[in-house]
């Protein structure tokens, strides 16, 4: 059953929540069979998809194809659809933004930074908003840890609350001290979901490609289940061998896929 916002803040304090990003509707299909609550459509999906360098790169166009492939693929879990740089700009705008998410198949919108009024004016008009504090791609000059100093720290929680204040059912909170995160996650009433913030938060979230161990470079604290670029390069490699020796396709035993005879 697909779960709301509601659900989620439920499970604050009762059970981790995992959350896993797609961009694709066959991956997004495999992470819901695989029974993870919520997938979020990150604009992530410009670097480790498009080959952009930064997230900036991506449009409101970029992300609601990809929201929709996302929903066609897992139809029963929560989508949260990121609102790229430059779309959330004044409320209006990110109204009418996260509305064109809604429509393309999210549940809720995600926003970068403490923008209280706009996550307010969305909240006013029934679209659950999750915010994300502590490193901001969107925004930063790099990406190191922040929040190591005193004076970061209490600026990072101060964000947090105010997200939480002004209507987010949920903070993402990226690439901060393993302590910080701990004193956040005990002083919102809402869930946390960590990347790069250490093992205290309410939740957990991946990129789906550094989980797969697809592309080239995987930050520090993600985790590789698998190494999927050495298996396309293996496949690419036998497949260019037998065509080139002419062994493919008179070697084909089996077909197992759907038959589109
Ligand atoms: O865009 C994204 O995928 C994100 C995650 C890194 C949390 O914001």
């Amino acid at each position: 059953m697909k779960m709301d916002s509601q659900d989620f803040v439920t499970m604050k304090g009762s059970k981790p929540i995992p959350m896993l990003t797609a961009y694709t509707c066959p991956v997004a299909r495999s992470i819901e069979e695989a029974g993870v609550p919520v997938i979020l459509v990150g604009d992530t999906v410009g670097m480790v998809e498009m080959g952009f360098d930064s997230t900036r790169d991506v449009t409101i166009e970029h992300m609601e194809y990809h929201v929709g492939a996302v929903r066609r693929g897992a139809q029963n879990t929560h989508i949260i659809g990121d609102l790229p740089y430059g779309t959330d700009v004044d409320p209006e705008t990110a109204l009418i933004n996260a509305q064109r998410l809604i429509r393309a198949g999210a549940d809720s919108v995600k926003l970068e930074g403490p923008n209280d009024q706009v996550i307010r004016y969305l909240v006013d008009y029934n679209i659950p908003v999750v915010g994300h504090a502590g490193l901001l791609p969107q925004t930063a000059k790099n990406f190191k840890q922040i929040g190591r100093t005193g004076e970061e720290a209490s600026k990072i929680m101060n964000e947090a609350q105010t997200i939480q204040n002004a209507g987010a059912f949920m903070v993402v909170l990226e690439h901060i001290p393993y302590s910080l995160a701990d004193e956040i996650t005990k002083a919102l009433s809402v869930p946390t979901i960590g990347i790069g913030a250490g093992p205290d938060c309410d939740g957990q979230v991946l990129v789906i490609n550094d989980a797969l161990g697809l592309g080239d470079y995987w930050p520090p604290f993600s985790k590789q289940y698998a190494y999927v670029s050495k298996t396309v390069l293996e496949v690419a490699t036998d497949f260019s061998e037998e065509v080139e020796s002419r062994k493919f396709p008179n070697n084909i035993i089996q077909f197992t896929g759907t038959d589109r005879s």
